[in-house]
């Protein structure tokens, strides 16, 4: 018997898992439901030899992708994907997403955006009016990041924020390091009035490499309850 809030990552996940058919290349997403999708395609790929090759979007997801047995492959090498199914720490009405409090945005966007489709798959906490409750995750080049941080500082203030207060991700006491070998600055906005816009802002400032508001990506979002129910919004 799950804690409730697994219990509704679970029941996401599996339904969500249904969407991978045969023979399809399908990113694998970050995080606590992400890996429920794993574990679940695991399930399928043991009882009904369901076979496809997935794209890992992380270390973490590789490694228990193969610890369970499945097929794995580059982006290099499959270059397109039918489907991205993946968590997120938010999500609007419009299915746009803030992504990366685990910390792979980056490669969780440069998959998403090579798939036809991207499936979010969350717990009922992850719906809400407005993005920005949860820190928007920027990732920076290490090289001079306070540099980037004061710049994005500055841009903040004509934008339609609430907060403007950016820090620095750390693990321990030293900067967490993502997989690429970069930084996260985290943005602590409270409101984000226009997510596109702000998007393309930080990432046109130099010392940024991506963000993770993810607008535009997301085609359908899978809820899932503790009671079992699961919900859809496209
Ligand atoms: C990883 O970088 C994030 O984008 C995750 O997708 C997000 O943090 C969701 O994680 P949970 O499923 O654990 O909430």
């Amino acid at each position: 018997d799950l804690p409730p809030v697994d219990k509704a990552k679970f029941v996401a996940a599996k339904r969500a898992s249904a969407y991978v058919e045969d023979g399809m290349t399908v990113g694998l997403g970050t995080g606590s439901t992400a890996a429920w999708l794993v574990r679940c395609l695991g399930e399928r790929a043991q009882t009904e030899g369901l076979r496809f090759r997935g794209v890992p979007t992380s270390e973490r997801t590789a490694d228990l992708a193969r610890e369970l047995g499945l097929e794995i492959t580059t982006l290099e090498e499959a270059r397109w994907l039918d489907l991205t199914i993946d968590g997120a720490d938010e999500h609007d009405a419009r299915l746009d997403l803030i992504k990366g409090a685990g910390g792979a945005l980056l490669r969780e966007k440069i998959v998403a955006t090579a798939s036809e489709r991207m499936i979010v798959i969350a717990d009922a906490s992850k719906k809400v009016e407005t993005l920005g409750a949860c820190p928007l995750p920027v990732e920076v080049i290490p090289f001079g990041w306070q540099t980037t941080c004061a710049l994005i500082e500055e841009a903040l203030i004509g934008l339609d924020v609430m907060g403007r207060e950016v820090t620095l991700r750390m693990e321990g006491e030293a900067p967490f390091v993502t997989d690429e070998g970069n930084h996260i600055l985290d943005l602590h906005l409270k409101r984000i009035g226009d997510p596109r816009r702000l998007g393309l802002m930080l990432n046109q400032i130099a010392g940024v490499v991506e963000n993770g508001l993810f607008v535009d990506i997301c085609d359908v979002v899978v809820t899932g309850y503790a009671d079992g129910r699961v919900t859809l919004h496209d």
